[in-house]
């Protein structure tokens, strides 16, 4: 039980890494709050139904008031809260051309402002009680470029800088904050990204064989990744961007 006694909260933990995250962590003895805007209620009432363990607290991480409504939510049921994880994401597989002013808003809303809002709430809290951990889910694509998806890999760079930042700022307040990059990951977000392609087969396989070990990771497999950077097991380890894509990004 690697967080017991733990209160973490996940934003877009309704779907994908974030399930999966939300999953372990109350298998490692944490309580969770999820923070998505996807209702998850109708979709894992046996997770629900943990007694007070899972919660659900529909937020739009983009938008400022709902951010401070979820931390101030998050002490009234436990008092206080350990770890955050800053996960919700969205992507749009465009070149800057193709990219209107309304869709760069939106995503950099979610992906870029998003952990901003999340974490400048948990970081004044974190101040007051001494310390805390923040996880931040940035991607690959935070690493390096890729092809016709440039606002995502604008926003996913923006996240590891952040983290960096946040990370030098509020070390010496007992605050750790690092980044985990997966590479593609079954999820509703890459199976998206692939039929949106002209010829999804044709992309599915492209994708399929940039990546070195030959296959897409599982969302669990990022989780584990997320854990050991939420946990005590990562007590040395702030700043840190780390890349969980099969190879991806070795090349
Ligand atoms: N799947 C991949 O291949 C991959 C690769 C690298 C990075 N990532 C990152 O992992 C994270 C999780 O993605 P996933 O693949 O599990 O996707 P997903 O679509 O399965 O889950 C994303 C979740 O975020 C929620 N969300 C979207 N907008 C939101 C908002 N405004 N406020 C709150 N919640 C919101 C969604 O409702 C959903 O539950 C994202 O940040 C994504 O960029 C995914």
């Amino acid at each position: 039980m690697k967080l017991r006694d733990k209160v973490a909260i996940i934003t877009g933990g309704a779907s994908g890494i974030g399930m999966a995250t939300v999953l372990l962590f109350v298998r490692e003895g944490a309580r969770v709050i999820i923070a998505d805007i996807q209702d998850v209620r109708g979709k894992v009432e046996d997770l629900l139904r943990k007694g007070d363990r899972v919660h659900f607290i529909p937020t739009d991480v983009s938008q400022e008031a709902q951010v401070k409504s979820l931390f101030q939510t998050a002490i009234r049921l436990f008092g206080r809260f350990h770890l955050l994880v800053n996960n919700a994401g969205i992507a749009l597989p465009k070149t800057v051309p193709q990219t209107t002013e309304a869709e760069w808003d939106h995503l950099m809303g979610v992906n870029l402002k998003g952990v901003f809002l999340c974490s400048k709430e948990a970081i004044c809290f974190f101040r007051q009680w001494g310390g805390g951990v923040i996880v931040n889910v940035a991607s690959e694509l935070g690493l390096v470029g890729g092809s016709e998806i440039a606002a995502y890999c604008a926003s996913k760079g923006g996240v590891v800088q952040l983290t960096k930042a946040m990370a030098i700022d509020h070390a010496r307040e007992g605050i750790r904050v690092n980044c985990v990059c997966p590479g593609p990951v079954e999820t509703p977000l890459l199976d998206n990204l692939i039929f949106s392609a002209k010829d999804p087969e044709e992309e599915r396989s492209r994708s399929l064989n940039s990546v070195p070990l030959g296959r897409f990771g599982r969302p669990e497999e990022i989780a584990k990744v997320i854990l050991f950077l939420a946990s005590e097991d990562s007590s040395f380890m702030t700043g840190a961007a780390v890349a969980v894509d099969g190879g991806w990004s070795a090349r």
